[in-house]
């Protein structure tokens, strides 16, 4: 008889160790290893060991199957997979707790069975009761959405697999289910892994879409979904500030489509609403004309997305003056401040600063660059931007401004928006034209940005250079 071999597997990155140890080795977090029971090769899933089956191999060239996809109802969920769910895809939607998976689930869910579809929604952490009153609330009780409280893996795959078989199935989570061909407890990784495994087994053999819900969590206490990510097909992350009603659903990886899309709602009472033009709401709550808040046009995806850059610039009281941001690269906000020392005379070594995008928005394109050089100039110079200017650039190391692609999707939705002017890197101009209606100001380097603002302000933000 094999020895039953058990390890030790930090709960939080998935590394095995021989014994238990404080710290994982590999991604440095203390306390999160737990004795595991590994699987032993007899009661894995697979067949005794011996001659394996023929299959047959295929030519590279031969008849190719578009991957066939339906969409789910909800245009904003349909943006970020790629235009719908893949027959026999595996997806996972990662959030924290509370985010509004569950929400935007069932509102999927309820919008593919009334276009006539078989959904299954599974919940492994509220009672049947509980799924059908919040369906009733969202006025969603009228769908043919079929519901189950269930957590066995086996158990919900041998009764998918009667009847007709499901368009969409559901996991909510997958952190409550477990499978019997694995002995740790139910939320460890190893029970994790399984389920997911058979899980896409079952998602892969039957041609069903299945959607995985995956709490994230700080704590080392259940394994977080990033132990599935490599095993499925799609990543979708569900994010936004738990105080803000604004929620950002992102492909973090995508098999089967773009992952720069971005899907934008609103949390309401009646569940999350769709934003299908996220530009009206981030600044919507704009706070224009006061020092340190500036306008970038940026791009989401193929979308242009104006959004709200603030920043607050104030003397320290600490040693180390703080940096703060929200929304936006640590690093990149390290740099431009870089920038504005060595090349502007910005000297901001005792100062505080904080950096916020407005709305919960996280932007990613080096193309704020500008923008945020603006807004930090603003509020340190107090000088107050015109509240009908948007900016875009790229700063160099150099602190040249450089050119960023799509200038006139950006200059067309600023002018859209009733802006009549935008702060551009010199090259823009030629590529954009004259068209939008928009008067563009060229600007080649962030020093000539800086003296601009200066000029206008109230407190001196350079020191003379020697
Ligand atoms: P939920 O979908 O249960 O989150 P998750 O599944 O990601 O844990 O959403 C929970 C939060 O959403 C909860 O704080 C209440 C809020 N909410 C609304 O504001 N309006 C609604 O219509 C619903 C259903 C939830
Ligand atoms: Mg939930």
């Amino acid at each position: 008889m094999a020895r039953r071999v058990s390890s030790f597997i930090c709960q939080n990155c998935g590394t095995a160790y021989n014994r238990w140890q404080g710290k994982c080795e590999s991604c440095g977090d203390w306390n999160t290893l737990v004795e595991e029971g590994a699987a032993s090769p007899a009661s894995g899933p697979g067949r005794k060991p011996g001659k394996g089956r023929l299959f047959a191999l295929e030519p590279l060239t031969g008849e190719t199957h578009e991957a066939p996809r339906f969409p789910s109802g909800v245009a904003e969920l349909d943006r970020v997979t790629g235009g719908g769910f893949v027959r026999g895809s595996v997806l996972l939607m990662a959030g924290d707790p509370g985010i509004g998976k569950s929400t935007l689930l069932i509102q999927a869910a309820a919008a593919l069975a009334r276009a006539g579809q078989r959904v299954v929604y599974i919940s492994g952490e509220e009672a049947v009761a509980q799924v059908r009153l919040r369906a009733e609330r969202l006025g969603l009780a009228g769908a043919a959405v079929e519901l189950a409280a269930e957590t066995s893996v086996e158990d919900i795959i041998a009764t998918l697999g009667e009847g007709k078989t499901p368009r969409l199935v559901v996991i909510d989570s997958i952190q409550t289910m477990w499978t019997d061909t694995v002995e740790s407890a139910p939320g460890t990784v190893t029970q994790v892994r399984g389920s997911a495994q058979a899980l896409i087994r079952f998602a892969k053999r039957s041609g069903a879409a299945v959607m995985l819900v995956g709490h994230v969590t700080k704590d080392g206490q259940i394994a977080g979904p990033r132990v599935v990510e490599h095993m499925v097909d799609a990543v979708l992350s569900f994010e936004g500030e738990g105080s803000h009603q604004f929620r950002i659903l992102r492909a973090v990886k995508n098999r089967f489509g773009p992952t720069d899309e971005i899907g934008v709602f609103e949390m309401t009472g009646l569940g999350l609403r769709e934003v299908s033009n996220p530009s009206e709401l981030f600044p919507s709550e704009r706070d224009l004309g006061s020092p340190g808040t500036a306008v970038f046009a940026g791009i989401e995806g193929t979308r242009p997305v104006l959004v709200e850059i603030q920043a607050l610039v104030a003397p320290t009281s600490l040693g180390t003056p703080r940096r703060a941001v929200v929304g936006w690269d640590q690093s990149r906000l390290s740099m431009v401040l870089a920038v504005l020392e060595a090349h502007c005379g910005v000297k901001l070594g005792g100062h505080d600063v904080y950096l916020n995008v407005a709305g919960g928005l996280r932007i990613n394109e080096p193309a704020a660059d500008l923008a945020a050089a603006a807004a930090l100039v603003s509020s340190l110079a107090n000088a107050s931007l015109p509240a009908d200017a948007v900016y875009f650039g790229e700063v160099s190391l150099s602190g040249a401004i450089r050119p960023v692609a799509q200038s006139t999707a950006r200059l067309k939705e600023a002018a859209k928006l009733g802006f009549t002017r935008a702060i551009v890197p010199e090259a823009s101009r030629g590529e954009a034209g004259s068209d939008a209606g928009i008067k563009l100001t060229d600007i080649g380097s962030l020093a000539t940005l800086v003296a601009d603002i200066a000029a206008r302000g109230s407190r001196p933000a350079r020191v003379k250079q020697a």
